[in-house]
């Protein structure tokens, strides 16, 4: 159930990243009850990032707990191999770094072949210019407001008017007849500052530790979940 707001849904995407590994099918249940509309699947490989996670064995593992989409999110270099086996263990969404592909608009149809909606991902650092050519084949841009590789970081306050930047291309490919395009933001998005973030554009929202490390004592992760929609609903 996501929030409407004058540009469309809210959509809020919990990071399994930092979720109890030990007891994952429970810990998607739960976010999945307390009303959030993605799961967020974090793919690092020790190679395009300082840290090593899950694969596909544990996207199949997970897929039927949950009936909202999975949204995977893959630091890893190279991409391509991951795309079919990740599609095939039930993914929904499929993102990956620019730099991590040697053929950007070939992944990006890659992954749309397989029938899950593609996105690229921008480091605090990267330049927005590998948008250019690419708009038509986007389902959703991820910006990163950490550097990736660890859950738990501070938000990077630049990514505001980066946000706004990509907010406007998208209005503008939108308004020219072009398919609509998710903003995704993630990294440090908090219940005190995911408002501001909204504001600046965007319209999906990861949060890993502010919804896995700190449930509300009452109510869990509904709690926490309610908590951000209710800022969310203070944005026009
Ligand atoms: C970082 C990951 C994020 C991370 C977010 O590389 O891509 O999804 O888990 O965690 P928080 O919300 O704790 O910053
Ligand atoms: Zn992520």
């Amino acid at each position: 159930m996501s929030t409407v707001s004058s540009s469309g849904a809210y959509r809020i995407a919990p990071s399994l990243l930092s979720a109890d590994f030990a007891r994952l099918g429970e810990e998607v249940r739960a976010v999945e009850a307390a009303g959030v509309d993605l799961i967020h699947f974090d793919v690092m490989d020790n190679h395009y990032v300082p840290n090593l996670t899950v694969g596909p064995l544990v996207c199949e593992a997970i897929r039927p707990h949950v009936s909202i989409p999975i949204d995977v999110h893959l630091m890893v270099r190279p991409v391509d191999r991951l795309v079919g086996d990740f599609a095939k263990a039930g993914a929904n969404l499929i993102t990956f770094h620019p730099e991590a592909s040697d053929h950007v608009d070939r992944t990006l149809q890659l992954i749309r072949d397989h029938g899950c909606k593609a996105g690229l991902v921008f480091n605090p650092a990267t330049p927005l210019g590998w948008l250019d050519y690419v708009m038509p084949k986007l389902d959703i841009v991820l910006l990163m407001s950490v550097n990736p590789g660890f859950g738990g970081q501070k938000f990077i306050a630049s990514t505001l008017g980066k946000l706004a930047e990509v907010r406007a291309r998208i209005d503008r490919h939108v308004a020219g007849g072009g398919q609509p395009i998710w903003l995704e933001v993630d990294g440090g998005v908090r219940v005190d500052n995911i408002a501001a973030i909204a504001r600046a554009g965007a319209d999906t929202f990861v949060a890993g530790s502010a919804v896995f490390g700190a449930p509300d004592p009452d109510r869990g992760y509904r709690g926490v979940v309610g908590r951000m929609r209710d800022a969310l609903a203070t944005v026009d």
